[in-house]
């Protein structure tokens, strides 16, 4: 089935500027790019991406790893497209837990454990459809995805201010 994911290098692979290495490893599955930006990320986005984790001990510091406090305030955020996308991403990244991810994975290669048990696992990727549909949603807007109605979008009329170049 084809399908999109939402993959983000986080922080530790920014400051560790292994953003290039990644993006390699990932381009191997020849899916399509169809979104792609450096972000800084807000505690609420933090917290709502990892809203499913609300009661685990381990909430805080998995939102301020994301928000950055340990690294650099940035994450870079991306939109894969293509035949088992959430599958082909999610063997490359490797498992969860950087100890348990095989070698050559890229949390295998370059995560590791905290101190404090949180895993710094340098990416982020979608587990499954409905993972996908909600994390692309909270972190793209519509027009900020190159792909004809990924999702059913609605117009709507907003008015309020906004920065341009000078
Ligand atoms: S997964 O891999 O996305 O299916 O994992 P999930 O269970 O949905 O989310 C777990 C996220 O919490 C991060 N995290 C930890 N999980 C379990 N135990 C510990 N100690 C822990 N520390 C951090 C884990 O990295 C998952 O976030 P992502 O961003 O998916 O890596």
């Amino acid at each position: 089935m084809e399908e999109p994911t939402l993959v983000i290098i986080k922080p530790d692979g920014l400051q560790k500027s292994l953003t290039g290495n990644v993006l390699t490893r990932l381009s191997e599955t020849r899916l399509v790019l169809i979104g792609a930006k450096i972000k800084a990320v807000p505690r609420a986005l933090a917290e709502e991406h990892y809203i499913h984790m609300k009661d685990k001990p381990f909430f805080e510091e998995i939102v301020k790893y994301l928000m950055g406090d340990y690294h650099t305030k940035r994450v870079m955020a991306i939109v894969y497209y293509g035949e088992d996308a959430i599958k082909k991403i999610r063997k490359i990244c490797g498992a969860t837990n950087p100890e348990e991810a095989e070698p050559g994975t890229i949390r295998g290669s370059f995560g590791r454990i905290t101190t404090k048990g949180v895993y710094e696992n340098v990416i982020h990727a979608s587990g499954n459809t409905g993972d996908a549909e909600r994390e692309i949603k909270l972190w793209f807007e519509p027009e900020e995805i190159v792909f004809d109605q990924l999702y059913p979008t609605k117009q709507t009329t907003v008015s309020h201010k906004k920065k341009i170049w000078a």
